[in-house]
């Protein structure tokens, strides 16, 4: 999936965010989107999911204005080829973690006879695999992560977005899920794209990296 910003603009009412932004983003990249508090990461995260619509300019996947899209059944088959992971989680607390990404699965019409199979193959991935019976409240800190981590991959997306994933994690387990998204970038070409604060991350790994400033409004 090609992933491209042509000229963005987004205000939120008098804060403007972005001004002719330009990005592209090819398919197997992994980049980082740095910046300052407020710079617009996640606002950035947003406009490729669709949850928000840019002011002016495009944001193009596959060639396709994805904010101009009007038919429901169009802008889901986009949504359905990106996986999310956030900072703080967002799983389901009373559904177990294998329901949980079941679930997911559901949503975007799985294939029923192999969401078992699915499951088991992503538990793995991340090393869950004697966890995913287990409900949300029973995990760890970095745990938790791995497990949202399998249930974006479940539905085998050709793009992760990760939102500061390794803000509520300490260094050990943040580096354990740096590790395992390198190895689904290299094996599966899965684009990542992840916000962060971390300059051990930016600075020790060799990725492309978009630095974003603080907005025009800041300052005055
Ligand atoms: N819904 C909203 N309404 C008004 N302003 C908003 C809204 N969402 C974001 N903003 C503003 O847009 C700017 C960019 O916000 P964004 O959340 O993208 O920053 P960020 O780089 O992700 O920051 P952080 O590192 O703190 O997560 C900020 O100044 C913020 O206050
Ligand atoms: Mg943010």
């Amino acid at each position: 999936m090609e992933i491209i910003f042509d000229k963005v603009t987004k205000n939120y009412g008098p804060i403007n965010v972005f001004r002719d932004f330009d990005l592209k983003i090819n398919q197997g990249d992994f980049i980082f989107i740095t910046g300052p508090s407020g710079s617009g990461k996640s606002t950035l995260i947003k406009l490729i999911l669709n949850q928000i619509k840019p002011n002016g300019g495009d944001i193009m996947v596959d060639g396709q204005a994805i904010n101009k899209l009007k038919n429901k059944n169009e802008i889901d088959k986009i949504r359905r080829k990106i996986g999310v992971i956030f900072q703080d989680f967002q799983l389901i607390n009373d559904l177990t973690i294998e329901e949980n990404i079941a679930l997911n699965l559901d949503i975007v019409k799985y294939p029923h006879s192999e969401v078992a199979p699915r499951i088991d193959k992503v538990v793995k991935m991340v090393k869950l695999q004697h966890r995913h019976f287990l409900f949300p409240s029973q995990l760890s800190g970095g745990e938790l992560q791995r497990a949202c981590l399998a249930r974006a991959l479940s539905i085998e997306p050709e793009v992760i977005l990760a939102d500061e994933p390794t803000g509520n994690l300490d260094p050990t387990n943040a580096w354990n899920l740096i590790k395992i998204l390198q190895n689904i970038n290299k094996k599966y070409k899965t684009t990542i794209i992840m916000t962060t604060h971390n300059t051990d991350f930016t600075e020790s790994l060799d990725k492309k990296i978009i630095k974003l400033g603080k907005n025009e409004n800041e300052n005055t």
